[in-house]
């Protein structure tokens, strides 16, 4: 995870090692552009900044996609991407791309506060929606937006692809066989200096949870059930930033450092720790990060994912018939976190339903706002969302 214009020479063999891995996944002959029979999702990428530096990659690569327009109100981020890419079409705004060429979804990769406002235009204009976290602003913003898709007959999901990973199926997959006997706890923890490049991710909206917590509580509650209620402690440690693009520094107005507790249906307390202010020889990459980032504790067993969610390298495991901790789920190639528009445009093409749901994701953005709102009064708050669990 890092800005498109300083791509390392490690970062550019780890991408072409990933698109090795893609073609290795994707059975011979059903690569781009070689069948005929595929139908193909027809895509349009508003934002084409860091991140669109990561899926344009993968998305030129899926048989499943042709990438139809870029856009960005700066337009020769645009321009350049289209460029690359060879796409045939850039708009500096999303009105002059929805004026033009025809497109099936809507890949928001914009600002996290920019989402739910452009999610709805595109959703007002017949668009299918894959959306960077979160998908809204708020919940109740995205339940909107759930509700006017389903009016419309389109669809509408959201970032993250984590429970996507082989590793969160066979987590998920011993939770459910009860080989860690009762669950009672877990942790998970993600974070870094925070972004250089953007000064959205300090603004109001922005924040650490929805940037990066955002990954384990989907994981937690991927694999532990719906959240109850939520008590959290948030604060700000660093009141000042530079950004790239500001030229004075910016005041930090969202959280920048986080520790939430989440209260599961099934009774397992969960805690999830991000921040900005975590030193971290891993990057934005990731790699090298072979710690468990992710534990869990059952009567009889506990679990650890090695890695990040978004980059898991394996999960590490003791239980009672085997006291010893043992490695399992070791595949690295078939799961990149920047799959996320490409699965969902797989699914589309096949016309499946997609493990990622958009309950999940609201219920994840309700779990976020539930715990500001914890910070405000001091007081535990009840959730009122669900979603559909087991996901596996
Ligand atoms: N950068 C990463 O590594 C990374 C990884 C995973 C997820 N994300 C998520 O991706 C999203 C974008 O992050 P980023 O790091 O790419 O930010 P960025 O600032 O690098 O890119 C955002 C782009 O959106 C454009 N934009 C903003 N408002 C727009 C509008 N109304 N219409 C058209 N274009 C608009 C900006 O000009 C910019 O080019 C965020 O939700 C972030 O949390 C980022």
């Amino acid at each position: 995870m890092q800005n498109q214009n300083d791509i390392s020479r490690k970062e550019f063999i780890r991408q072409v090692g990933i698109m090795g891995a893609i073609a290795s996944f994707f059975p011979p002959g059903l690569m781009a552009g070689s069948s005929e029979d595929i139908k193909k999702i027809r895509i349009g990428v508003i934002g084409c900044g860091s991140v669109s530096g990561q899926y344009f990659p993968h998305l030129s690569k899926s048989p499943y996609v042709t990438l139809v327009s870029a856009c960005d109100i700066v337009e020769e981020r645009a321009k350049s991407a289209a460029a690359k890419y060879a796409i045939p079409n850039y708009y500096p705004s999303i009105e002059k791309m929805l004026a033009g060429a025809e497109f099936d979804l809507l890949v928001n990769l914009t600002n996290m506060q920019e989402h739910g406002r452009l999610n709805k235009i595109g959703l007002d204009s017949g668009k299918n929606i894959w959306s960077e976290k979160p998908m809204a602003n708020s919940y109740m913003e995205g339940k909107s937006l759930m509700d006017l898709a389903k009016k419309k007959n389109l669809k509408i999901w959201g970032a993250p692809a984590v429970i996507m990973s082989p590793q969160f199926a066979f987590m998920s997959k011993a939770v459910q066989e009860g080989k860690l006997g009762k669950v009672s706890a877990a942790h998970a923890h993600y974070g870094h200096l925070g972004p250089t490049w953007s000064a959205f991710f300090y603004e109001k909206l922005g924040g650490s949870m929805p940037d990066l917590a955002v990954y384990n509580m989907a994981t937690l509650t991927g694999l532990l059930g719906p959240v109850k209620s939520v008590v959290a402690m948030l604060n700000i440690i660093t009141p000042t930033r530079k950004v790239d693009n500001r030229n004075a520094p910016i005041k930090v107005e969202e959280e920048d450092n986080s520790m939430v507790l989440m209260e599961h249906a099934s009774g397992a307390l969960s805690h999830v720790q991000s921040g900005f202010n975590y030193f971290d020889p891993y990057g934005h990459e990731g790699s090298g990060q072979d710690k468990p980032t992710i534990s869990i504790w059952g009567t009889k067993g506990n679990m650890q994912l090695i890695g990040y969610d978004w980059a898991p390298t394996g999960v590490d495991m003791a239980t009672e018939e085997h006291e010893k901790t043992q490695r399992f789920a070791t595949d690295t190639g078939s799961f990149v976190w920047q799959q996320g528009a490409s699965a969902i445009s797989e699914s589309m093409s096949k016309g499946v339903d997609p493990i990622i749901t958009t309950l999940h994701s609201l219920h994840v953005l309700e779990i976020i706002e539930a715990a500001r709102k914890s910070q405000a009064t001091g007081t535990r708050i009840q959730l009122k969302s669900n979603f559909k669990w087991p996901l596996v």
